[in-house]
């Protein structure tokens, strides 16, 4: 019997559901890239980068067949990059091993690179039909709400309860509708501050809005402070072309390509670090010019100030005992190399220099 909770959920999604281009289709290779890109992004910014992907890459053979460098290029500015490896990676495995088909159950989609718990569970309902519940941020948080559970929603018992909770009141055969209208309930109601309880379907069963516990909950364990580094990276220029290096695959941002630089372990000067410490792993001399502009980002687990330097090329053919590859490009083909969101702010930030010097 169909619970109330799912009930009243399912009769909500049917006419609040948000329209989304993957919910255009049933094509499983089309919800697996959108689940993927989907991951720690947000809806509004995945929708560009899915149907440019999808015109590019439309099945799984275009997608095993292409060059690694255009896969990464489609990704660019999505971050965790690892994802758009492994998309590649599966290809390649489902179009040799099953001849270009998905597999159809979670345990054979576990099996395929980048296709953890959540990705699974959301490919075999959205795509198959299978009657799993798929746990992701958004349903985490209604779950946890409609519950009232007061177990921090990480731990392996709070995970537990919530599962138990969220597969009571999934019915048979909807499992599609029933994952789909808890992302959807979280993005637009249950939201993470200030939910909007009266426009919700759900209050009359929510637990938490019952007892005025809405903010409390999930229980999350308060995140450890992000360690910092500080790091120079040099747009090494020589005869009008700039270096770069591309990271080694297994790295982070593996496969992309920068500009070479250190991380300052202590409270050394810049300039000497470049000038030292850089040049001596490169294996040149190097006169660091001018500043180029201090960048900062956010990764999953640490944050990192980059100073950026436009340096000249003094002596020596660089050579780099940890790069996969080092390159001298055209500033004017800058754009052409994938890049993570700090090298690419280096290199808007030089064009835009040496625009406005000639
Ligand atoms: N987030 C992850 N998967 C989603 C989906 N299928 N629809 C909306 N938001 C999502």
């Amino acid at each position: 019997m169909t619970s109330s909770i799912a009930q009243k959920l399912l009769a909500w999604y049917a006419e609040n559901q948000r329209s989304l281009p993957w919910r255009q289709t049933q094509d499983p290779y089309a919800v697996w890239v959108s689940e993927i890109m989907l991951q720690q992004t947000r809806v509004e910014t995945v929708i560009p980068y899915y149907e440019r992907w999808m015109k590019r890459f439309p099945n799984v053979e275009a997608l095993a067949e292409a060059p690694l460098d255009d896969v990464l290029q489609l990704w660019e500015g999505l971050g965790y990059y690892r994802r758009a490896h492994y998309l590649h990676q599966a290809a390649q495995q489902i179009a040799e091993t099953h001849h270009g088909r998905l597999p159809q159950t979670v345990e054979q989609l576990r099996r395929l690179p980048g296709i953890g718990p959540y990705a699974a569970a959301a490919i075999g309902s959205i795509a198959f039909g299978q009657d799993v519940l798929a746990l992701d941020g958004n349903l985490r948080r209604v779950l946890a709400r409609l519950s009232d559970l007061d177990l921090d929603v990480r731990s392996p018992a709070g995970e537990r309860r919530l599962r138990e909770f969220g597969e009571a009141h999934l019915p048979a055969g909807v499992a599609s509708e029933y994952n789909q209208a808890l992302m959807d309930l979280g993005a637009s109601i249950c939201t993470p501050r200030s939910p909007r309880c009266h426009a919700c379907p759900l209050t009359g069963d929510c637990l938490a809005y019952e007892r005025g516990t809405q903010a409390l909950r999930p229980v999350r364990r308060p995140k450890s402070e992000l360690p910092h580094a500080t790091r120079v990276a040099a747009a090494i220029l020589h005869q009008g072309q700039v270096l770069l290096g591309r990271r080694p695959q297994g790295a982070l941002l593996g496969g992309l390509w920068e500009f070479p630089g250190v991380e300052r372990e202590d409270g050394g000067s810049l300039a000497a670090l470049l000038k030292d410490e850089l040049a001596s792993r490169l294996k040149i001399r190097l006169h660091p010019a001018r500043p180029l502009g201090k960048f900062d980002h956010s990764y999953t687990h640490f944050k990192v100030t980059v100073h950026a330097f436009a340096c000249e090329l003094r002596e020596g053919e660089p050579k780099s005992g940890w790069h996969a590859e080092l390159r001298w490009a055209r500033p004017a083909d800058l754009e052409s190399y994938p890049m993570g969101k700090v090298d690419r702010a280096i290199a808007r930030r030089l064009m835009e220099e040496s625009a406005s010097v000639t």
